[in-house]
């Protein structure tokens, strides 16, 4: 099978990754892809956002299944242009990626699918905003309505911060705070059959103690010894389901990745938000405990399969992964530094340990310097025979890489391997 992978992330390092090591997987292809993407996959440079040179590309190349990594092309409507050109796509389609592209569309779907999540208002003026605020009181929850990269949302008891994050926004989601450990379930569907993939936890916050700004995501870590083993089934039936089908029966489908976030309240389980791809960092260690061979996973959703698939196989082993960040990330971020240490992680870490590529490239055409060309550069994923041993090995090979500036959280799943 020739695949198409379209993004530069971690993520998609870490599919591609996985793809790599397919045997049904004949050409491997991605695009934009990062340097280290490139040491897996042939690389090819698209406009992820424009869906005919997606789809032009897909043709060009023979692929037979193409994967849309990130939200930005699937809200843009790339995957319904690499449909529409024949090929079997995994990812929906730009109406379906509402889940993900508007809080307000998808509060809409969980209300008429009946699936639990905080109260809400959706206020477009400042005065329905101070009154959304005054009717749950701190903390303030305020969320942009549309994509912000994991940055549109503002938690805080500080009512002055939430009516101003508030105004700069279009439109914005005001919601009830939920108290609560965050799950990341994800779950692959052909927009009828629903196959959950393993719970991870992410690191939203940028600093040590869930502290600082969010971010796109500092690290995770799966399995999640301290959850309720029921969990999955549990959210299958009253979150994952009934989402699928209410999106089948408006006429929206929804195929791809389904992301649940959700919060583990003192009332039970509440949806914080959907997304409609992979998440990141939680993809990097799923798919670390994947054994089923990817590629057919992935084509049986583009191509409405999914009943007749096997159930997944997991290795019993545990994955953490560290995030690197630039200096000032989340801020604008700092570019072009030289990256160290990488072949050494590659020397004396692997196969247990290693280095997955989100924002680099190389220095010009000089192939034996990678330099940092983004806000999160690399994600240090390792694997053990639990939590404790796969940090250490995450965190020794993280002491291995030079970056200048860079940043990373020292407690990556530290709390869920003290059993805690
Ligand atoms: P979101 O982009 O909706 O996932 O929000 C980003 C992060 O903000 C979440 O992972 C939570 O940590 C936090 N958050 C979002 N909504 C809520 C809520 N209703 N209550 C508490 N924390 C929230
Ligand atoms: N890990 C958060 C996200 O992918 O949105």
């Amino acid at each position: 099978m020739n695949v198409l992978v379209i993004g530069s992330g971690a993520r998609e390092h870490a599919l591609c990754r996985s793809l790599s090591l397919d045997p049904a997987v004949t050409a491997l292809y991605c695009a934009p892809g990062n340097a280290g993407i490139a040491e897996v996959a042939e690389l090819h440079r698209v406009d992820a956002l424009d869906g005919e040179a997606v789809s032009a590309l897909a043709v060009e190349l023979g692929a037979e299944l193409v994967i849309v990594g990130p939200e930005a092309p699937l809200v843009a409507g790339v995957a319904d242009a690499v449909r529409e050109a024949g090929i079997p796509v995994f990812g929906p389609s730009k109406e379906a990626a509402q889940l993900e592209g508007s809080k307000a569309f998808a509060k809409d779907v969980m209300a008429a699918a009946g699936v639990p999540t905080s109260r809400s208002y959706v206020c477009t003026t400042p005065e329905e905003v101070a009154e959304a605020l005054d009717a749950f009181g701190a903390p303030y929850v305020v969320k942009d309505d549309g994509l912000a990269a994991g940055k549109g949302v503002v938690v805080t008891d500080d009512l002055e911060a939430a009516a101003a994050h508030a105004a700069g926004c279009e439109r914005v989601v005001i919601e009830e705070f939920l108290d609560g450990p965050e799950v990341s379930l994800f779950a692959i569907t052909d927009g009828v059959s629903v196959v959950p993939l393993q719970p991870a936890q992410d690191f939203k916050r940028a600093l040590d103690g869930d502290e600082g700004p969010n971010t796109g995501g500092m690290g995770a870590y799966s399995p999640l010894p301290w959850a309720d083993p029921k969990l999955v089934d549990e959210v299958l039936e009253t979150v994952l389901q009934p989402t699928v089908d209410e999106m089948r029966h408006r006429g929206t489908p929804f195929s791809g990745l389904l992301y649940a976030g959700l919060a583990i309240t003192s009332r039970g389980v509440r949806v914080i938000e959907f997304n409609a791809r992979f998440g990141d960092p939680e993809t990097q260690v799923v798919l670390a405990r994947l054994k089923t061979p990817l590629a057919g996973v992935l084509k049986a959703a583009a191509t409405g399969d999914l009943a007749d698939l096997p159930a997944l196989r997991w290795s019993e082993d545990a994955a953490v992964t560290v995030v690197i960040a630039s200096h000032n990330y989340p801020g604008t971020p700092r570019t072009g530094d030289p990256i160290s240490g990488l072949a050494e992680v590659a020397a004396e870490d692997a196969p247990h340990a290693y280095v997955l590529h989100a924002g680099t490239k190389y220095d010009g055409d000089d192939r034996d310097t990678v330099v940092s060309a983004g806000g999160r550069v690399l994600s240090v994923t390792a694997t053990g025979t639990d939590l404790t041993e796969a940090r250490e090995r995450a965190y020794q090979a993280v002491g291995r890489i030079g970056l200048d500036g860079s940043q990373h959280r020292t407690d990556i799943a530290a709390k869920a391997a003290a059993g805690a």
